[in-house]
């Protein structure tokens, strides 16, 4: 089983100098969609080949992932993905990165890591903090996914997103899937060995008032 990588050691402090939406894309005016913790980015790759009329960002903390990434897409000249490395509650937390948070439609944490132990709930990706931050900088109606098959860090997430007066949780019929950022359901790597190993998977959808 993989390591986790410690997202609060100082090796991720300082993060890298992200570009404008002009230089990532070939049109940055598309409908926007941050993917949190992307590993190598198949899934993206996946998606950004089918939905040309979105831009995807994947953010990941693993380096050595982002920078294959960043070479595979490069090679094969896709125009509406982009890959960066790093904590994404440091990138988000960055002045010059706001513009990331205030131009994304939706964001998804998919099957983030768990952290079981009580004392390593700090390392979640969300957290109170975080989502208070993304409820100043996101933009009205944009949309977050999370998506785990961990009860627990579901519970955790959705208990940490909802106490957030500004995020409503979405039923899955208030939603035109065919209008959002993944409309045909295509499954992340961990998404395929959960279901293939026949464990239930948790997800929710909130929208931002
Ligand atoms: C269990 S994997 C899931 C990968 C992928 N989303 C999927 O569904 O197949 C979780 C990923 O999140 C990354 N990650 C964890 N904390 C992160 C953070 N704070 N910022 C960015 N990436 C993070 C991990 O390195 C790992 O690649």
């Amino acid at each position: 089983m993989r390591q986790h990588v410690n997202p609060l050691s100082k090796n991720f402090d300082e993060i890298e100098k992200v570009p404008s939406l002009i230089e990532m894309f070939a049109d940055p005016k598309l409908p926007l969609h941050l993917d949190i913790g992307c590993a190598a980015g198949e899934f993206l790759f996946e998606l950004a080949l089918e939905n040309c009329s979105w831009n995807y960002i994947g953010i990941e903390i693993r380096e050595r992932l982002i920078k294959t990434a960043k070479i595979k897409a490069l090679e094969r000249e896709m125009r509406n993905l982009y890959f960066l490395f790093g904590n994404f509650n440091n990138i988000a937390k960055n002045y010059h990165c706001k513009f990331l948070l205030e131009k994304a439609n939706s964001m998804s944490f998919n099957f983030p890591d768990p952290w079981f132990k009580k004392r390593h709930y700090k390392r979640r990706v969300i957290q109170p903090e975080f989502i208070d931050l993304l409820s100043h900088s996101m933009q009205k109606e944009s949309l977050i996914f999370i998506k785990t098959d961990v009860k627990d860090l579901f519970d955790y997430m959705d208990f940490i997103i909802s106490s957030n007066l500004t995020f409503h949780r979405l039923g899955k019929n208030d939603i035109n899937f065919s209008k959002a950022y993944n409309p045909n359901k295509i499954k992340t790597n961990r998404e395929k060995n959960v279901i293939s190993d026949n464990l239930e998977i948790f997800e929710r959808i909130y929208i931002k008032k």
